[in-house]
């Protein structure tokens, strides 16, 4: 083929941003540029097919997304949920397509079987939009600290989260109406509960630990507390203190490197104004990684929102499709 083929499954907050710099012509000859060849998005699956969506051609719209996979060398998946994305990314590695994806539940639950699957398929996998969105923080975890050991991270890995006890500590907002902002701004999960709840946060402390020391940790191994128990009491009492309360996760390393004991945990911490992670304001995200060599890292960015997660997923495609043009 003279373009490397992409297929997008789904055009939701994510989805619909990466369609629309697919298809902005300054940003193709870019990607073609990167690339050594164009790319074309050759559908999009969607549930409703009937809906208009902007910037994006209705022709490439499609309810047949398991069809749509079969004719593309990267399949991007920014559906989320645990059913049809699996099987659909099955399906596209078992094709000998490269796979994208965002979907962090997916990867907590079984990123090592599609790792596996990926390995066997000889076929990339990549998902750095799925941890904390605009900041490249698996990349640097995996690859850039690969000479390193990693002792710790730690951070405020979810901008919804944020945004609330944000607006609430700041802002005197009412935490549902905090929370109601969160979603207009496209931070929350289709379901808010995993985001409220920590399961989002623990998700992503579970691929960076993975991502870090190799680790077998699961999603049940984090020790995690959300904010809906959170009262107006603790936020005065903190405010009172001179402090700050965030959701924090964190990851920390205890062993031999060649055999780690690795503990996580996801909860509200009330902190001083001035620590780091108090630092992070409204939707952004902040993580302090400790390496040995490297010592104290601290990345801070955008953790959440279309266009900025967009931006993740979009490189994560241009190394994919690099991928597709070395095999030819
Ligand atoms: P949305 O809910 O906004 O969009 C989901 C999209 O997938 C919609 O276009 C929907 O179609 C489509 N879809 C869902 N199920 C199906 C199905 N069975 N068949 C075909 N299409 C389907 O989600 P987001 O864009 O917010 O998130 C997508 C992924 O990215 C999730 O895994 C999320 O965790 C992750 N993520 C999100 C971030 C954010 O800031 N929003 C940041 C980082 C990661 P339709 O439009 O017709 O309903
Ligand atoms: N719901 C997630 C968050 C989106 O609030 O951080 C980004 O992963």
């Amino acid at each position: 083929s003279q373009t490397v083929r992409i297929a997008l499954l789904g055009a939701g907050t994510v989805g619909a941003a990466v369609a629309r710099r697919l298809c902005d012509p300054r940003r193709a000859d870019l990607y073609a540029a990167r690339v050594g060849r164009p790319l074309e998005l050759v559908g999009v699956a969607v549930r409703d097919t009937t809906r208009s969506r902007d910037g994006i051609d209705p022709a490439l719209l499609t309810a047949d997304a398991s069809g749509l996979v079969e004719r593309a060398d990267v399949v991007v998946e920014v559906m989320g949920g645990l059913d049809p994305a699996p099987a659909l990314l099955e399906q596209a590695m078992r094709c000998g397509a490269q796979v994208v994806t965002a979907n962090k539940q997916l990867l907590a639950q079984q990123g090592p079987r599609l790792e596996a699957l990926a390995a066997e398929n000889g076929v990339g996998l990549d998902y750095e939009a799925a941890v904390m969105a605009a900041i490249p923080v698996v990349a640097v975890v995996r690859d850039s600290l690969a000479g390193d050991l990693v002792t710790s991270i730690s951070g405020i890995v979810n901008g919804s989260t944020n945004y609330v006890l944000d607006l609430v500590a700041r802002k005197g907002v009412a935490f549902d109406d905090a929370v109601r902002q969160a979603g207009e701004l496209g931070y929350l999960e289709a379901d808010p509960t995993e985001d409220l709840e920590g399961l989002d946060a623990a998700a992503k402390i579970v691929l960076l630990a993975r991502a870090a020391w190799g680790a077998d940790v699961s999603i049940d191994d984090v020790q995690r507390t959300g904010i809906t128990g959170l009262t107006d009491d603790d936020f005065e009492t903190a405010a009172a203190n001179g402090k700050i309360i965030k959701l924090v996760a964190s990851a920390w390393r205890s062993g031999p490197p060649e055999n780690p004991r690795v503990e996580m945990g996801v909860r509200p911490v009330a902190l001083p104004q001035d620590d780091p992670l108090a630092q992070a304001r409204e939707g952004a995200n902040v993580v302090i990684i400790e390496a040995e060599s490297a010592g104290r890292l601290r990345l801070h960015g955008a953790g959440a929102g279309g266009e900025e997660t967009a931006s993740a997923v979009l490189g994560d495609i241009v190394r994919a499709a690099r991928r597709v043009v070395r095999s030819a």
